[in-house]
């Protein structure tokens, strides 16, 4: 048990299309996401985020719940589409005036904003364009970059560039699990190099328009454990750590592209022999650009197996012990040693858990109570993982829990739910589950120098 410093940031975090809806509203263009929706087979429940959490029209009283909790920061993503329409060039003043409205009803609620500047929802004309393919696209995020921030900048403080470069590259265009539902492991790594250099070149204009400001970019981490000390067991670890972690990590702490995942890709055929076809002059040192943070999103480790289930993938075995309903184990302890390992290796300055959370089902009861133990379990134990890891000196400052809503869960649409408040997406009505409740008091411990959780 931790005493947490009355500074620590304890935040929720949502994204634009995941709560907004209002796809179509105040000149809102069109982004990859509709497009894939629109693409059967390709969302589980055949959903879209057309309403979502209709969030765009409810904001208010999200803030309102967001205030009740006690919350110190929220994190919320900027829809591009809303605010460039086509991605480029004009500027939509009604979609600026939007965030800008979130910006006050934050500040007067007490709660510091967190921007995250791209949580996926490209506008569908850069897609046409090549979308993250292309360099294009690099200049095009740049420029929005600083649309946004001259115009918020005065007010936020807290930036992200990106929300999880691996997901963007790896399940938009290697895998194709989600939009725009490419599968190439070679176009993946292009566009994992054109988001990072987008964000390298990001920071500098951030922080131009933005006096104060404290930018990161977030990644998501997968702790890789052998299954076994096998040599083979131990070499697909060290592949996997490599494709998920290593490759995001090592460039942005200025190490450049780690040399044994692309001699990996090489010998695959993913990359050609001979120097990456995409990295131009200056790339790695715009990557490496120093930052205020590096934000963690973290759900589960993966335990390794040298089976070759999928193309060069090796097996990431489902562990037989506790795991919610995505089917990530639920590990703690693992995240304590995560954010250990990534002090020992890459010592950043300070690191912000900015997602971390569960996806239950738990329904209301008959009186109207979510009891949902699982997650409040996971919170608890992750919460106290986090506290150990600054016990240990690891410099963690804040902790943001996914997510303050249910939403729109990606391929898995509205069947996952990840919120610590209930949304019934046919009343748009929000309950707060029993975890809410929870996360409440934790703050409301920490905040008065009482040991939680
Ligand atoms: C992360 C995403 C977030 C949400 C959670 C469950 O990968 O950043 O939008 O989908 O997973």
């Amino acid at each position: 048990m931790t005493q947490f410093p009355s500074s620590f940031l304890w935040g929720a975090a949502t994204s634009s299309f995941q709560i907004e809806g209002a796809t179509t509203t105040d000149g809102r263009g069109p982004s990859i996401w509709e497009t894939f929706c629109a693409t059967p087979g390709k969302i589980a429940d055949g959903t879209h985020g057309d309403i979502a959490c209709d969030h765009y029209h409810l904001w208010e009283k999200d803030l309102d719940l967001l205030a009740w909790m006690g919350v110190k920061s929220y994190r919320f993503s900027i829809a591009w589409p809303r605010v460039m329409p086509t991605g480029r060039g004009a500027v939509n003043e009604a979609g600026l005036a939007f965030y800008s409205r979130l910006v006050d009803g934050l500040i007067a609620r007490g709660i510091e904003p967190m921007v995250t500047l791209y949580h996926w929802d490209l506008p569908q004309a850069l897609e046409d364009e090549g979308g993250w393919r292309v360099r294009s696209t690099v200049e095009a995020f740049v420029a929005y970059a600083e649309v946004v921030a001259k115009r918020l900048g005065d007010r936020v403080k807290y930036w992200v560039t990106h929300n999880e470069p691996w997901c963007i590259a790896h399940l938009g265009h290697g895998t194709g699990e989600q939009a725009p539902g490419e599968k190439n492991i070679g176009v993946s790594l292009r566009v994992a190099h054109h988001v990072m250099v987008s964000h390298g070149l990001a920071v500098p204009v951030i922080r131009a328009n933005s006096p104060g400001a404290i930018v990161g970019i977030v990644l998501n981490l997968c702790p890789a454990h052998p299954a076994s000390q096998s040599a083979a067991d131990l070499e697909a670890t060290r592949w996997f750590d490599g494709f998920f972690n290593r490759w995001y990590l090592d460039p942005i702490f200025g190490r450049g592209y780690p040399a044994d995942k692309v001699a990996d890709y090489q010998r695959e055929g993913a990359l050609p022999e001979g120097p990456l076809p995409f990295v131009e002059p200056g790339d790695m040192e715009a990557m490496a650009v120093p930052t205020d943070f590096l934000g963690i999103n973290y759900y589960s480790r993966a335990i390794i197996r040298d089976d070759k289930a999928e193309g060069n993938l090796p097996a990431v075995v489902q562990s037989t012990g506790v795991a919610t309903e995505m089917g990530w184990e639920v590990v703690p302890e693992a995240l304590e040693k995560l954010l250990i390992d990534l002090r020992d290796e890459y010592g950043p300055k300070s690191i912000l858990i900015t997602e971390n959370g569960a996806a239950y089902g738990t329904a209301p009861d008959g009186a109207g109570v979510i009891d949902d133990v699982e997650r409040q379990a996971y919170f608890r134990g992750h919460i106290a993982a986090v506290g150990r890891a600054r016990d240990a000196g690891v410099p963690v400052d804040g902790y943001f829990a996914w997510s303050l809503l249910d939403n729109f869960e990606w391929a898995f649409g509205y069947e996952k739910r990840f919120g610590l408040i209930w949304v019934d997406y046919e009343t748009q009505e929000r309950i707060p589950k029993q975890s809410a409740h929870l996360y409440r008091d934790i703050i409301a411990k920490a905040v008065a120098g009482e040991v939680a959780p």
